[in-house]
């Protein structure tokens, strides 16, 4: 049999499943169980026709017309989009351990091993003893401490290569910038070296970014999945082989240079903790010891940490020097508040961030209007429930549109859409997930467990940015003439590049 006659086959039998399904699921809930409203869905696409290219924005829409609890088809998969405060405290709080679960995606199936690490591991005991060890072992207060000496170094490097190019009179590609020093912070921590070094993993880290932040039609329709379509599955099996191998290597340095390549740095990197703890139990209090760390959980966790890590705190980043720059007023408040702590004479030292308190505002201000992961990472119930009133079956997909949420006149009054750190001036909401009105880093069991390193990071450079240059658009450009079209992936990054012109700032 041909594929295109294999195609046409499943495709038949995917419509028939889906108008049963259809049918069975209206008639059974519209006699028994009330399920969310929501638009109506197509035979085997559902409701992804309605999604286009900016997902977040388009649920954002329909939830306007639908409510904050809605239900959507994405091909076969049922999905939840809750869009209110009160509603993510429902999903998040209230209800937290039947959503805690994750959907199993592709792409996470072989890049993680089934999944192994922490993000896409099922809600159970497994991703409990994982989460802890990651939690104690890798991302600690004390831990996230001991990389200061990396940041302080590689913020000083962006700052000087900056300087040239105030001296020179360039526009900078502030983008660029931000994203290689990122990529350089991270890889340094996770793997005691950077992008740079003697193996050029850059292209193979870009490419595992890009297969995770493809829309991938066999999460939605399964019975498309044998056909690979899109040839994800083919990009995404060469794409784990090369990028174990290419961790096995660093791994096995690690293990071979032992304590002499801890004495070349001051700190010890996440592969270093890692590799002290191969072959020990993941829980010491196992009595069974069932779960034994190996390469494999090492390699899984890795891939999290840099699928976690690098796109995030870039993309928060690149939004809030948007902000900055589009808006002089903030920018000088900003500036007023680092001259008054740090004073000109010096660049700002990571003791003086929690005194920036204008500082705070802003990067809570620009994560409410760019959330960088719009739907959070999505969950999946974990058994049938009722929740205000609506049944949601076993095994739905819950999407947290926390863009939609920043946006909420109800919530954050006519002047939503407008940029004003102030608003956060007399209240005490956070980013910890305690306050449902901003939760860019999630809540609950499954909220961001990397927070404060990533925080830190993006305070740091921030500051350090704002404190050493002044900012201004290129070729005369005017503040509200700055394109701040989004791209939906991985994260949601701007779709074009920023590029701003320095002038040096600081005494000396
Ligand atoms: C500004 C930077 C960051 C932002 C905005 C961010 C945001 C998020 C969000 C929204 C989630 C999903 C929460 C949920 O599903 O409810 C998440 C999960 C996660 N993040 Fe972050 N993150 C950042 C940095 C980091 C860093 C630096 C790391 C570690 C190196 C990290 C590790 C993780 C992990 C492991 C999870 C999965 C937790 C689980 O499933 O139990 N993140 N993050």
């Amino acid at each position: 049999m041909s594929s295109s006659t294999l195609a046409l086959l499943l495709i038949l039998f995917g419509t028939l499943c889906s108008f049963f399904y259809l049918f069975r699921s209206r008639n059974r809930h519209k006699n028994v169980r009330k399920t969310p409203p929501g638009p109506f869905p197509l035979p085997i696409i559902g409701n992804l026709h309605m999604i286009g290219k900016l997902p977040h924005q388009a649920l954002h829409h329909l939830a306007e017309r639908y409510g904050p609890i809605m239900s959507v088809m994405l091909g076969h998969v049922p999905t939840i989009v809750v869009s209110s405060p009160e509603a993510a405290e429902l999903f998040l709080k209230t209800h937290d351990a039947v959503f805690a679960g994750r959907p199993k995606l592709q792409t996470s199936e072989y890049l993680t091993y089934g999944p192994k690490g922490v993000v896409f591991s099922e809600y159970g005991p497994y991703w409990r003893t994982v989460r802890k060890w990651f939690s104690l072992h890798l991302v600690s207060a004390s831990r996230v401490e001991s990389f200061a000496p990396v940041r302080k170094q590689e913020v000083a490097s962006l700052v000087e290569s900056v300087r040239k190019a105030a001296e020179g009179g360039k526009t900078v590609d502030l983008s660029r910038q931000v994203g290689k020093v990122i990529e350089v912070i991270m890889s340094r921590v996770i793997f005691g070296r950077s992008m740079d070094d003697q193996i050029d993993f850059k292209p193979l880290i870009e490419e595992v970014m890009n297969i995770a932040g493809a829309f991938n039609l066999s999460d939605f329709v399964p019975f498309l999945a044998p056909l690979d379509l899109q040839g994800l599955a083919r990009r995404v099996k060469r794409a784990s082989k090369d990028l174990h191998e290419f961790f096995d290597k660093i791994i096995d340095q690690h293990e071979q240079q032992g304590t002499k390549h801890k004495e070349q740095k001051p700190y010890t990197d996440f592969v270093d903790v890692m590799v002290s703890l191969l072959d020990t139990p993941m829980n010491p209090k196992d009595k069974e010891q069932s779960s034994i760390i190996d390469r494999r959980n090492i390699k899984a966790i890795m891939v999290d940490m840099v699928a976690a890590s690098f796109d995030t705190t870039t993309t928060a980043i690149e939004w809030t020097l948007s902000e900055l720059v589009r808006h002089p007023r903030v920018m000088l408040g900003l500036q007023q508040e680092l001259d008054r702590v740090v004073g000109r004479n010096r660049m700002v030292e990571e003791s003086d961030l929690q005194k920036l308190t204008y500082l705070d505002m802003i990067i809570k201000e620009s994560f409410r209007l760019h959330p960088v992961a719009p739907f959070l990472i999505p969950h999946e119930s974990t058994e049938d429930i009722t929740v205000d009133g609506y049944f949601i079956p076993n095994k739905s997909r819950i999407i947290v549109n926390t863009w939609s949420m920043g946006r909420d006149h109800k919530v954050w009054s006519d002047d939503a859409e407008e940029f004003l750190p102030e608003r956060f001036e007399d209240n005490k909401i956070d980013f910890g997930g305690h306050d449902f009105r901003l939760i860019p880093f999630g809540a609950g069991r499954r909220g961001c467990p990397g927070m404060q390193l990533g925080l830190t990071t993006m305070r740091l450079i921030i500051a350090q940015l704002f404190h050493c240059f002044d900012w201004e658009l290129p070729d005369g450009m005017l503040p509200n003439e700055l394109d701040m079209t989004e791209k939906f992936g991985l994260s949601l990054p701007r779709a074009n590049h920023l590029f701003a012109k320095p002038t040096y700032r600081l005494v000396g």
